[in-house]
């Protein structure tokens, strides 16, 4: 059957009714679309009562057009990592009801109830558990598709169900290449002009985030979400399961550092936005510090996690025992902090930047709070591998002037 893009609220109504049960044939849904997101269209779809979501894939870039196109397999790989994310963590991630192959479209659960991380964060929302939350998730999305659980013939599997090419071009372009060079799809604030230039010059850190690219390429470790900074991470607090994760269509099979990379950068994206955020300074200064011990907090709770998980199901004659978890933890952390460096520079660089520092509208504030985002960057790409473990980092930062 030929792709047919949903034009229709009719359309969508039809969709869900023919696949799902969830209103019963009710003659009063309503149809919103709500996506904020660049790529895909999402709906929700509800009763008064009830109500779920629609996400289609069309065969290019949504805010482009077909200027930009895109592969669909995409909304597939989606559908097929939250349900691997389901079953490695249960409650982790909006339920998915029904994929359709021939609509490349999704129908899963509306997490509406939950909040968005970045959201919260940016508004200084106190988020008692959520690191710890996200440790486990991490933890169990990184153990249940390691070599630590998985038999030959399951990961092989793996790697060819998740082959991911066009969502992985371009994480290799706006992570690896744009924003360690003048390049015209830089989004570079003025001030920032000199800092930018020096730091496209700059070959020991090129030679280091050299060695992240080709484990970005070529290391097939882990299952990975792709995408995992705080606008994918929904939270409540109060819920039995604090963190919903969506948006895993970027999920392919590769090092294991990057995911914790990727969303321990968003944290200190935070970070470095609040000193000089608006309201009040001794209350910016206290949220950063939380950020810090919420950062100590996730990797104190992924180790033993994934601790707990390696001691109950790994068999491996080699892989088994502490001393080889230890050792695999220990440059996780490596690679984790390195790729965190590599999304701080293409948030602050690159063409996408979020919204804990652009909200900041004085360009000469906001290059502060970006050079800051760069010096954390530096510190770690170059630093990684001195660093024994997360509280030694968030000390140093802690140490930065921007913090004290
Ligand atoms: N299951 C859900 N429940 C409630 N809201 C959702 C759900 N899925 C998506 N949304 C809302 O729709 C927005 C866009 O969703 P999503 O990030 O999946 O789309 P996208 O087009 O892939 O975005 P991006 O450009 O970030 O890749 C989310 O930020 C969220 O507000
Ligand atoms: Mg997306």
């Amino acid at each position: 059957m030929s792709f047919k893009q949903f034009s229709t609220d009719q359309d969508v109504i039809d969709f869900v009714q023919t696949h799902t049960a969830v209103f019963n044939n009710s003659p009063d849904l309503t149809v919103t679309e709500i996506g904020d997101g660049n790529i895909n269209f999402v709906y929700r779809v509800g009763d008064g009562n009830d109500s779920l979501i629609v996400k289609q894939a069309l065969p290019y870039i949504r805010v482009i057009g077909e200027a930009w196109p895109l592969s669909q397999d995409r909304i597939r790989i989606e559908a097929k990592a939250l349900k691997q994310s389901e079953a490695f963590c249960p409650g982790s991630v909006p339920e998915v009801y029904h994929y359709d192959a021939a609509s490349c479209a999704i129908i899963m659960a509306d997490i509406g109830q939950y909040r968005n991380l970045r959201q919260a964060l940016t508004e200084r929302q106190p988020l008692p558990g959520v690191a710890e939350s996200l440790g486990v998730f991490l933890a169990s999305s990184l153990f249940y598709s390691s070599d630590f659980y998985l038999s030959s013939s399951a990961r092989k599997a793996m790697v060819q169900d998740f082959i991911n090419p066009d969502l992985c071009q371009i994480s290799e372009e706006v992570y690896f290449w744009d924003p360690f060079c003048d390049h015209e799809r830089n989004n570079v604030n003025p001030p920032l002009a000199a800092r930018a230039a020096a730091w496209w010059q700059d070959d020991e850190l090129k030679q280091a985030v050299a060695r992240l690219k080709m484990k970005f390429q070529s290391q097939a470790q882990v299952l990975l979400h792709g995408d995992l900074h705080t606008g994918s991470v929904f939270v409540d607090p109060a819920a039995e399961n604090k963190v919903k994760v969506i948006d895993p269509e970027f999920a392919f099979v590769g090092p294991a550092g990057f995911d914790p990379g990727v969303l321990i950068a968003n944290y200190l994206l935070n970070l470095a936005g609040q000193a000089r955020a608006e309201g009040d300074p001794a209350e910016r200064h206290a949220y950063q510090q939380s950020i810090l011990s919420d950062l100590n907090d996730l990797w104190c709770s992924l180790s033993q996690h994934f601790h707990g998980l390696a001691a109950e199901h790994t068999l491996d004659p080699c892989l088994k025992g502490t001393a080889i978890v230890d050792a695999w933890l220990a440059e996780l952390l490596t690679d984790s902090l390195g790729f965190a460096g590599v999304e701080m520079t293409r948030r602050t660089l690159g063409v996408a930047h979020v919204a804990d520092v652009e909200q900041i509208e004085d360009a000469q504030a906001r290059a502060e709070a970006q050079t800051m985002c760069l010096d954390i960057a530096d510190l770690l790409i170059k630093h990684a591998p001195q660093f024994s473990g997360m509280p030694v980092i968030t000390a140093a930062v802690s140490e930065l002037s921007f913090c004290r």
